[in-house]
């Protein structure tokens, strides 16, 4: 059989990973492979930036035609981002019979159903392991390794620029925005970092974990997302004394009926193994009724990491192809016709363990009203800290609840909120630690 041949839509920093991977271990791959790969085509606006690697005369094309409707192309790797033109180009490969490879996580957690449709009506493979975690394998274990499975759930540390600025406000008792501006230095949050600390990706990716895990569509529009812009400093000061630490969590968990798939910033207690994963580092959670509770660690991010599973996918792909076999494994894990449509249970449906923090005045009788407004919506206290303080107006009275009903916490919340004993608005932040 002559060699696959692959084309590449984006030479950016992912690209020019998956260029340096393919051309560093070439006898790697052509001995695990049995086959040769070829680097066909590489389409970008930008055919003049040197990325420092050497590419053959004729690889590097303006035009996005090139390699998408390219007869002599096998595979098409989506290295662009974003919903569009990436989305229209990837249905117009498709459309050409190209098998894709992708690391477009906001496009396959939204426009995924699209795409696959198309894909299997085609019976070519879309492939996207770099779309989660990074060179983090998560993807393939859930589909393959891991498949004979029911999963019960799946908790992840999903952004590692969330992580390295929440890692560095607990080690260092910074606040946020510095920490943040430090990122940016590094080159660790780009520079417009909204949908990384506002927790937009890490929505996309566990949107993605949970429907290959449960086996359903998830809408990701009901996706609660909470970033970690409004965290402070004080309450991972309060989260440490009480044994636990905050991170940006993934939640993904599996009710029969329905689904919960939430991100927020949550407090684990310290002795867990995720509370250890710090830094740009990623690390997903999963517990399957055979395998049980099973965590995966790597590099979620950056050029190699993220190189390295695409070619992971390229190399499945041509895999695939060597041996006659057409989408061996289905796109999502299921075969499509038993894809159900499960619903996410509703934020105010949720039960938690919550950590509130309120800002009050220092006067009798202050504690005594927080108090009887929570029973008064069944929310029981598990603990609590009223440290002294030197601001007699304005002091912090932080609780920890036992497990409570979420449309409770928010409904008593509003009515503390409107006594004139409190002079901030109240930090809430959900705690799990009740792993199953
Ligand atoms: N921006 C992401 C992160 C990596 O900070 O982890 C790509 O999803």
């Amino acid at each position: 059989m002559s060699a696959i041949k692959f084309g590449l839509l984006g030479f950016g920093t992912i690209g020019t990973g998956v260029v340096r991977n393919f051309q560093r271990n070439a006898a790697t791959i052509k001995k695990r492979l049995g086959s040769e790969l070829e680097l066909f085509k590489i389409a970008d606006l930008d055919i003049e930036t040197d990325r420092g690697v050497e590419l053959k005369s004729g690889v590097l094309s303006a035009d996005v035609e090139d390699v998408i409707s390219n007869p002599e192309v096998d595979i098409v790797i989506e290295l662009i981002g974003g919903y569009e033109p990436a989305k229209s180009f990837i249905l117009k490969a498709i459309a050409n019979g190209k098998h894709i490879v992708t690391a477009n996580k906001a496009l396959m957690a939204v426009h995924g159903q699209e795409i696959i449709t198309a894909a299997d009506q085609q019976g070519v493979s879309v492939l996207f392991e770099a779309a989660v975690g990074g060179g983090i394998p998560i993807i393939s274990a859930i589909k393959e390794n891991l498949c004979s499975n029911e999963f019960s759930s799946v908790l992840g540390i999903l952004n590692g620029t969330c992580n390295f600025i929440l890692t560095k406000m607990t080690e260092e008792g910074s606040d946020f925005a510095p920490v943040l501006q430090e990122a940016q230095d590094l080159g660790y949050a780009e520079a417009d970092p909204t949908f990384d600390i506002e927790g937009v990706d890490t929505a996309h990716k566990i949107a993605l974990l949970s429907a290959l895990c449960f086996g359903t569509t998830v809408d990701f529009e009901q996706v609660y997302t909470e970033g970690i812009s409004n965290i402070a400093a004080i309450d991972i000061q309060f989260a440490k004394q009480m044994g636990y630490k905050i991170k940006l969590l993934a939640i993904g968990k599996n009710l029969g009926d329905k689904i919960e798939v939430r991100v927020h910033p949550t407090m684990i207690p310290g002795s867990y193994q995720l509370a250890e994963v710090n830094g740009v580092f990623n690390a997903i959670r999963l517990n399957g009724d055979f395998v049980g509770p099973t965590l995966l660690y790597g590099s979620g991010a950056g050029m190699d990491a993220t190189a390295s599973a695409v070619m992971g996918d390229v190399m499945a792909i041509s895999r695939d192809q060597l041996s006659g076999a057409q989408s061996r494994v289905p796109i999502m894990g299921y075969r499509a016709d038993q894809i159900k449509s499960l619903p996410i249970k509703a934020m105010s449906e949720i039960v938690s363990h919550y950590y509130l923090r309120f800002t009050t005045v220092d006067q009798p009788g202050v504690l005594a009203k927080i108090a009887g407004c929570l029973g008064k919506h069944d929310i029981s206290i598990q603990s609590m800290i009223q440290p002294e303080w030197h601001e007699a107006d304005s002091i912090p009275i932080v609780l920890m609840t036992h497990t409570a009903k979420e449309i409770d916490v928010s409904r008593a919340l509003t009515e503390i909120e409107a006594l004139d004993i409190i002079s901030e608005p109240t930090c809430l932040i959900r705690v799990e630690h009740d792993l199953d």
